[in-house]
């Protein structure tokens, strides 16, 4: 690339504590110059992208650059003659995503398959978050990507969304503290993080030109808030909006998202793309301040010169986007000369997976079946995920891994013996299930062959589980010392998940009970495994088996992982940051979510608004109560609460306390190991508003939260929680300010929010801070009031 004396400027600049040879060269952008010589037209290319193969853009741009990387999102769009590189974007949260092969290329270029979003944030560690975020950052760098497109936050509002896996929590403090880890990890490589999806991305359900109606209270306290934490704590490069609309604006279009609520009350001075085909009008879109539209159309590039000809569009908002695009440009490591090796350490971060996925596994319940300890030597081994685990959900939240450990390969791994007869009868059992599977894609793609790439991008529903008579499972049952059933669910990108989905399906149930039954009835135990992305159903089932352990998705040593907990060698320490309902339908947003409904899945975004109820717009009727915040306002009874866990252990919380300075709060509190196994304790700290009931707030919201170090039988530790005073405020819409009400708080020092192990009180003072009022509901709604 020809580089531009004029244009950059090589800065030899000293790093603060380095040596004289630590020196390093800076590059940077002289953004005046660049912007004077660009033609409106070379704007207009500069902020929309390169395109998409096979969808829209100029093919000769699109080659040269996606040949920098094969197999990431996208890229910015070069100006060569400028010395302005393209730099590539790449998926995604669970590990890099590009392609682990190459045409005439011998080398591979396999990624790391991190655990999902959603383990990650059930080990409450934000240290341990941060150091998978510093593994996948260098995957990004030595690979030769530059900006990361994760983390993705969005609220786990409805238990069917069919992200959920990418996602943290239905908690706003949970996701926005579990992403800004994540972010400070990545970008400590001097690479970027995307934080996605900015706003409201909670259904995959025509995703692209659905309406999401919400308060501008629940917008403020819930869908905004972990965004706003994330991006206040860890400053990402950039922000990606998301596909639907707000309040009948969408995302990437909406000027009091972008510029009033990111930019000008939480002080965001990166940059922001769309989600790949986002919006629909390119110069409402650069007016907004999004300003840059990944992957770029044709439309958006003639919408933005007509714009700026009609005077629609000022050129000075265009110039403002493409400073802000140079300003991405200047941080990359592609445009500082960083040459990537192709080399990342892939062997430390297999590492760094199998660890933490380890550290986020919920153990649901044990009558005395874990760990395994000296008694356990055979293990027989039921459910086709079992042999065929899953390292993550679909999509672009995918990786393209080197291997993924089964729960089998695991035990054998960690010196169990498995019955031999169960993987011969399971593994051809699963091959010809593949094989029907591949075969009826094959089939599909003959008859729809423009949809045959999309296909194979969605999940493929698991064969029904193979079922045993009872006389063959007595005779496993003879011959093993305890039974493990893995259930396994893969959900991902474009669908929804189906309440069937949710449910457990005939076959799943048959397997449980009968194995249960027979192993009973010998004397032996029975271990559920959960290898799932999303939530399901329990409380019909779950007093069958004597142990039930959450092992989520959880990457590419999934099953070692999970032989680390079972064995004992790890105890399980994840707490759940979700509700677990007991039906489907005790959620109160499952009256306003689209159920079983075609998911519209529309790649460009050409579709039109509709006006089908859950599907072209979702009414958020349960406002501010969504999750525990529900359940508990409302007393509604839930198979497992939000924030619940056990351990091989037992702890003791003792000495809370709390002392009020001004208007934060500092909680303290010692827990002590009681039990006979090392362990870490998740401590989480609710705090009950002033007559919250009558002020209509929720019961109780969780505002901090810190994990224990891993303590030895016997052993304690004293954790301090801080609170500040913005943190106590709700969002009152008459006033557009966040208020906290003066007066006596609770301070609720809890294990689970159903397991409070000490109440405090403190008088706080009272506060207003004005916020714009912006993005109201365009419809009355009828929203839920304790
Ligand atoms: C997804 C984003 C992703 C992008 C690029 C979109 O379909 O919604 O999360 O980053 O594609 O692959």
């Amino acid at each position: 690339m020809k580089k531009s004396a004029l244009l950059i400027v090589a800065v030899v600049a000293m790093t603060v504590g380095c040596t004289s040879t630590d020196q390093v060269t800076k590059n940077t952008i002289d953004q005046q110059e660049v912007l004077n010589k660009l033609s409106l037209e070379d704007k207009a290319h500069f902020v929309i992208g390169i395109g998409m193969e096979g969808f829209s853009g100029d093919n000769a741009v699109i080659g040269a650059t996606r040949s920098l990387v094969p197999g990431a999102a996208g890229t910015t769009y070069p100006l060569d003659s400028l010395g302005i590189p393209a730099v590539v974007l790449a998926d995604g949260p669970a590990g890099l995503r590009i392609d682990a092969t190459r045409d005439g290329d011998s080398a591979t270029y396999y990624c790391t398959h991190f655990p999902i979003g959603t383990l990650l944030a059930s080990t409450w560690n934000t240290e341990l978050v941060e150091q998978v975020g510093l593994a996948i950052g260098e995957e990004v760098k030595e690979y030769g990507a530059d900006v990361l497109l994760a983390p993705a936050l969005n609220i786990m509002r409805n238990p069917l969304c069919g992200r959920n896996f990418e996602y943290y929590s239905e908690d706003p403090v949970v996701a926005g503290k579990t992403a800004a880890a994540y972010i400070k990890g990545v970008q400590k490589n001097d690479v970027g993080t995307s934080i996605k999806h900015f706003a409201a991305n909670n259904q995959e359900t025509n995703r692209m030109n659905t309406d999401a109606r919400i308060s501008q209270r629940a917008l403020r306290e819930i869908y905004l808030k972990g965004f706003e934490i994330a991006i206040k704590e860890s400053k990402p490069w950039t922000v990606m909006t998301s596909y639907n609309y707000i309040n009948g604006t969408y995302s990437s279009e909406s000027k009091d998202l972008v510029e009033t609520i990111l930019r000008d009350e939480w002080g965001y001075e990166g940059t922001v793309m769309t989600d790949w085909f986002g919006g629909k009008d390119g110069a409402i879109q650069m007016w907004a301040g999004n300003d840059m539209l990944q992957p770029g159309k044709a439309e958006q590039f003639d919408s933005i010169v007509a714009g700026v000809k009609s005077g629609k569009l000022a050129e000075a908002d265009l110039d403002r986007n493409v400073a802000r695009i140079l300003n991405l440009v200047e941080k990359s490591p592609r445009f500082q000369g960083y040459q990537y090796s192709n080399k990342p350490d892939l062997k430390a971060h297999a590492a760094v997976t199998r660890q933490s996925a380890a550290e986020g596994m919920v153990l649901m319940k044990n009558s005395e079946a874990l760990p395994f300890g000296e008694k356990i030597k055979n293990v027989a081994l039921y459910g086709n995920t079992s042999y065929d685990f899953i390292a993550g959900g679909t999509g672009s939240g995918n990786v393209n891994h080197a291997y993924v450990v089964s729960l089998l390969d695991g035990l054998k791994n960690g010196g169990y013996t498995v019955s031999e007869e169960l993987k011969t009868a399971y593994e051809t059992y699963i091959a010809d299930a593949k094989k029907a599977i591949e075969a009826a894609l094959e089939e599909q793609a003959k008859k729809d062959p423009k949809n045959a790439m999309l296909v194979k991008f969605l999940p493929q529903p698991l064969p029904a589980e193979k079922l045993f008579s009872a006389d063959e499972l007595t005779k496993q049952a003879e011959a093993a010392d305890i039974a493990v059933i893995t259930l396994g669910r893969l959900s991902g990108e474009f669908l929804d998940r189906k309440v069937a989905d949710f449910n457990l399906s005939a076959s799943e149930r048959q397997l449980i009970t009968q194995v249960c039954d027979v192993y009973h009835k010998a004397g032996k135990q029975v271990v559920v495994l959960l290898n799932i992305g999303g939530v399901i159903e329990t409380a019909s089932w779950r007093d069958l088996p004597d142990a039930i352990l959450c092992a989520w998705q959880a990457g590419q040593e999934g099953g070692n992982s999970v032989v680390d907990v079972l064995s004992g060698k790890q105890s399980p320490s994840g707490k759940f940051t979700m509700t677990w309902p007991v039906k489907f339908t005790d959620a109160y947003s499952s009256r306003n979510f689209p159920i079983d409904e075609d998911p519209r899945i529309d790649m460009m975004n050409q579709g039109q608004k509709g006006n089908v109820r859950n599907v072209d717009y979702t009414d958020y009727e349960e406002d501010i109560y969504v999750g525990y915040r529900y359940f508990d306002s409302f007393d509604v009874p839930v198979a497992y609460p939000f924030g619940y866990g056990l351990s091989y252990t037992s702890f003791e919380y003792s000495d809370a306390a709390v002392s009020v300075d001004g208007g934060s709060a500092t909680v303290t509190v010692t827990v002590k190991n009681t039990g006979d196994h090392e362990g870490k304790e998740v401590v989480e700290l609710y705090v009950a508003a002033p007559d919250a009931k009558a002020q209509n707030k929720p019961a109780k919201e969780l505002k901090a939260f810190a994990k224990t170090k891993l303590l030895k039988p016997g052993e304690s530790e004293t954790l301090t929680l801080k609170i500040n005073a913005d943190d106590l405020a709700s969002f009152d819409e008459t006033a557009s300010a966040w208020v906290v009400a003066e007066g006596e708080y609770q301070f609720l020092v809890a294990a689970s929010a159903q397991d409070i192990k000490a109440t405090l009180t403190a008088t706080v003072k009272g506060q207003q801070t004005k916020a714009h009022d912006v993005l109201r509901p365009q419809t009355n709604m009828n929203l839920l009031k304790r």
